[in-house]
């Protein structure tokens, strides 16, 4: 079969490879429709998160036709039924999984054990992301192997679409769990850091969940408008001191709850003088992720408030103010998306129109453009916002 293969950094190439197979009872099959690239394949593109190795598998958002199913899976699943992949293997039956922590199941992650050595505790099993979650291929291709494949799916009515579908594998979950990590009260502003597609996600859910006030911050106009479009104030951060803006805006307070949908690789400049400093020592291997991001919200945010991150970070940052957030009272909550805690409800909300998660689709190509549109989607070329790839 044809599949996105990482080859180094910077160097993914679309290959042929040995098509998967049932290795496992639990196991399925799937013929992949529809699959996307995520901001976290960035970061594996940019080589920023260790343990990829090349004849990797990219794609962690995808959706297709089941083709196969393992006997121990098939009272689950049938053959001819439509699903979304999550992103996050879960058992279903571990004490994560039954408390609903779905994204540090305990049972899917193949190298656990290399795993909890480097974190302390490692993640579920997740597909298309290094050898630290599994070394598990992902669904940029034409078949995917889903493993425990009896709990690791969302089913899809017919009557919705691929794209209206596809983000409930990654980053709708990831939007409405970081908007519902900020307990958002009606008299809260929201400021959200990054307008890609994850942004755009934790704009839209926290404006569902009842924010008073959404604030979103970029520096690409295409991103920006789309943020405005879904009734958020933008504010450009190459423009305009998102200190005092923010400040201007909420009558001197701060944002009640701040989200960072930026994660580890924040823009380097100037006016950051921080990032500069970040870049460098990432350059050097002294630090592994640039904090621009979280060292403003806990700047700004309101004392008591919360800090909320879905953005990815990989290691260690330096620099970070702990008297502030400290002194400040401020929460932070985090972590991969327990994708299926949330898709029960996620479901139902896009079947009744509340959310229409396929805004967000800039670009819509064949799996061969897969290797230019991963060069496009991280230079931000021709508007480019969230690319869907039809295998
Ligand atoms: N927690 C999870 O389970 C989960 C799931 C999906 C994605 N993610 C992570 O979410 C993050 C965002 O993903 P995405 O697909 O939207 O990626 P993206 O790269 O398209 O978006 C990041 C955005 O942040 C903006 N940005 C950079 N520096 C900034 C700054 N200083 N201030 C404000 N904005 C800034 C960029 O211009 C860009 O628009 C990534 O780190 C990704 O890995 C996490
Ligand atoms: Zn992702
Ligand atoms: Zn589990």
């Amino acid at each position: 079969m044809r599949a996105l293969v990482w080859h180094g950094k910077e160097d993914i190439r679309c290959d042929t490879v040995t098509d998967p197979q049932i290795e496992d009872a639990r196991d399925a099959i799937v013929r992949v429709t529809s699959c996307a690239i995520c901001g976290s394949d960035l970061h594996l593109f940019h080589n920023f998160i260790p343990a990829m190795l090349p004849g990797d598998v990219m794609g962690h958002e995808m959706m297709g036709e089941v083709v196969e199913v393992g006997t121990a899976a098939k009272a689950a699943l049938k053959v001819g039924e439509r699903i979304v992949i999550p992103f996050t293997i879960i058992c279903g039956e571990c004490e994560q999984c039954r408390r609903g922590n779905f994204s540090v199941c305990e049972r899917t992650n193949r190298n656990k054990a290399i795993a909890d050595k480097v974190f302390g505790h490692g993640t579920a099993g997740l597909f298309g992301y290094t050898h630290l979650t599994g070394g598990y291929p992902g669904g940029q291709a034409e078949y995917i192997r889903v493993p425990f494949a009896d709990r690791t799916h969302i089913k899809v009515p017919n009557a919705l679409s691929d794209d209206q579908a596809l983000f409930l594998g990654d980053i709708l979950p990831t939007g409405w769990q970081a908007a519902i990590n900020c307990d958002i009260e009606p008299s809260d502003i929201v400021a959200v850091w990054g307008c890609g597609p994850v942004g755009q996600m934790c704009i839209r859910c926290a404006i569902l969940l009842g924010a008073a006030q959404v604030i979103a911050i970029d520096c690409l106009p295409e991103r920006l408008s789309m943020a405005e479009a879904g009734g958020a104030v933008p504010i450009d951060f190459k423009t305009e001191s998102v200190i005092e803006r923010l400040a201007e805006l909420t009558g001197g307070k701060g944002p009640d709850k701040c989200i960072d949908a930026t994660g580890l690789e924040a823009h380097v400049s100037m006016t950051h003088p921080d990032s500069i400093l970040d870049r460098g020592k990432q350059m050097m291997m002294l630090e592994s992720d640039r904090a621009h991001v979280l060292r403003e919200m806990i700047y700004v945010c309101r004392p008591a408030g919360v800090l909320s991150i879905p953005g990815v970070y990989s290691g260690l940052v330096d620099k970070m103010p702990m008297g502030m957030l400290m002194n400040k009272g401020l929460t932070v909550r985090t972590g991969q998306t327990h994708v299926n805690r949330w898709s029960d409800d996620l479901l139902r909300r896009i079947e009744e129109g509340q959310i229409d998660p396929s805004f967000v689709i800039t670009h819509t190509v064949g799996l061969e453009d897969g290797p230019e549109m991963y060069r496009v989607f991280r230079d931000k070329q021709d508007s480019c916002i969230k690319v869907v790839l039809k295998p």
